[in-house]
């Protein structure tokens, strides 16, 4: 009854503070032309478009539906005007207008110049704008959440201690759980790049023996290292082929079989550790190339004769896993794995290969090839954390990767992949432990608190979820590289939750 009464209270409270946040801060909303956008403004709505969106073609639905997705769009199908969430959005729809973003489509609702310049391109005329920073819709909203999460509240019967206590402990359990898998990880990962990197020098000799890459496909998929694999490639930069093969062995498995396991779907492997087996070796190629122009960090220029040699890996790996009898999948997966979507770019190699032609297998294993070599080599490219990659391979995806792959990857390895080092809203720094399961939004993971607001390390580390916390959010991610040094792999697995 006291817990009623309290949460009634909290209740009116909440809603006198929204109604006073509304009848304070006045907002005029007002529809204007792409040319009278000024930086700074906010887009709440998208409301004419050029003829190319009215009946849109398949890659122009695409492209919305990617883009604007988890909002809203107003759409002309079959002479009928509907309101309808982004994902059915078909192709021969007359597209209207655009609203409802989340919050996380700030890029695409937050104006500055180049965007102007992207929308002019896109062929997006009006808008409908907030002219005053930031405040009574989003806060209407919020607010509006947080009244509804306090009545469903009160309605409930209040739960013990004991429970949320228990709850608290399953989430350092994921937390500690993670951190020690890292550790464990850290001896498989040097002695696998050690294996393949002596499987090539004898591959160099003419002597084929992949054995010992089967015996780590094999660990990586049975005894469940995959997930630490994949945190761990993010948190030390790799400089070497052989360990960009073993990474890519591990976020390829681990994303596969999550892709499988959703969908229900059938694996297009034989055998379980293939799929590990055929990203494992996916680079086997260069096995064939001078081992000088392969350890090199130095970079090449794109028409150097050392490029073009580059560029020939995927045929020498696929004749040579054809020499060894393997599935055609794993060949497929060697030969194409440099294929983008737009075939004429000058990264689209093989050459004269349709895309068409490129198996979903392969287009994964494109997308998880480029977000290693990204994010596990940020001595040349600092910038290039777990969570940069992401955003940098979002914006490519339906241009150079394949959409339906991307958002596949997207929602396994999260917006901040696991591992990434962010930034809370009251100052506090932790790393990720979790990618947020379905339905939460994928901005609101789980963190392990290691820094407190006023820049202090913390002895006894904390967790905090960010999918039940709802006044706590990521402002910000840092690269651990550029944080941390060398140590960044000695502060992660240096965490214990208790
Ligand atoms: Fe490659
Ligand atoms: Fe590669």
């Amino acid at each position: 009854m006291q817990a009623r009464n309290y949460s009634a209270l909290q209740t009116d409270k909440l809603k006198n503070e929204a109604y006073t946040s509304m009848a304070v801060k006045k907002k005029q909303s007002t529809e204007i032309n792409v040319n009278d956008l000024k930086e700074g403004m906010d887009i709440t709505a998208y409301c004419h478009f050029s003829s190319r969106y009215r009946p849109m073609d398949k890659a122009t639905s695409d492209f919305v539906r990617h883009n604007f997705d988890h909002s809203r769009a107003i759409i002309v199908r079959y002479g009928k005007k509907q309101d309808i969430p982004i994902k059915n959005l078909k192709e021969g729809d007359d597209l209207v207008r655009l609203h409802s973003f989340p919050s996380k489509l700030k890029k695409l609702t937050h104006v500055s110049k180049p965007f102007i310049k992207e929308l002019k391109k896109r062929g997006m005329i009006s808008f409908q704008v907030k002219e005053y920073e930031g405040i009574a819709d989003e806060s209407k909203r919020d607010l509006k959440e947080l009244i509804k999460l306090v009545e469903q509240t009160s309605e409930k019967p209040r739960k013990g201690l004991s429970i949320i206590q228990e709850k608290r402990d399953q989430k350092a359990k994921v937390a500690n759980t993670l951190i020690r898998k890292v550790d464990e990880c850290i001896n498989i990962k040097n002695e696998a790049a050690s294996t393949i990197e002596q499987s090539m020098d004898q591959l160099r000799k003419g002597k084929s023996n992949i054995a010992e890459i089967r015996h780590f496909a094999k660990l990586i998929t049975e005894k469940d290292t995959a997930d630490g694999m994949a945190t761990l490639a993010g948190l030390k930069m790799t400089d070497q082929i052989y360990s960009h093969c073993v990474d890519v062995g591990a976020i390829y498995q681990i994303t596969y079989s999550k892709i499988i396991e959703k969908q229900g779907g059938r694996s297009a492997f034989q055998n379980q550790h293939d799929a590990a087996m055929g990203a494992l070796l996916h680079d086997l190629g260069k096995s064939k190339i001078p081992k000088e122009i392969i350890d090199s960090t130095e970079h090449y220029e794109k028409n150097s004769r050392a490029t073009q040699i580059l560029r020939s890996h995927p045929v020498f790996g696929a004749e040579l896993l054809a020499k060894m009898n393997m599935p055609n999948v794993i060949i497929d997966m060697t030969h194409y794995h440099h294929i983008k979507q737009d075939t004429t770019m000058l990264s689209s190699y093989p050459t004269g290969v349709d895309f068409k032609d490129v198996r979903f297998e392969t287009r994964l294993l494109s997308i998880v090839d480029i977000y290693q070599a990204l994010a596990g080599k940020r001595k040349y490219k600092k910038s290039w954390s777990p969570p940069a990659t992401m955003r940098y391979l979002d914006a490519l995806a339906g241009i150079e990767y394949d959409l339906k792959a991307w958002d596949q990857f997207l929602h396994i390895m999260g917006v901040y992949p696991k591992g990434s080092l962010v930034v809370l809203n009251d100052d506090s720094m932790g790393f990720v432990m979790n990618v947020p399961g379905r339905g939460v939004d994928l901005e609101r993971p789980l963190i392990a608190i290691i820094r407190n607001g006023k820049g202090e390390n913390l002895k006894h580390h904390d967790i905090i979820d960010l999918a039940v916390e709802k006044d706590i959010k990521i402002v910000d991610d840092m690269d651990s590289q550029e944080v941390f040094g060398d140590r960044a792999l000695d502060v992660f697995t240096s965490i214990s939750i208790s």
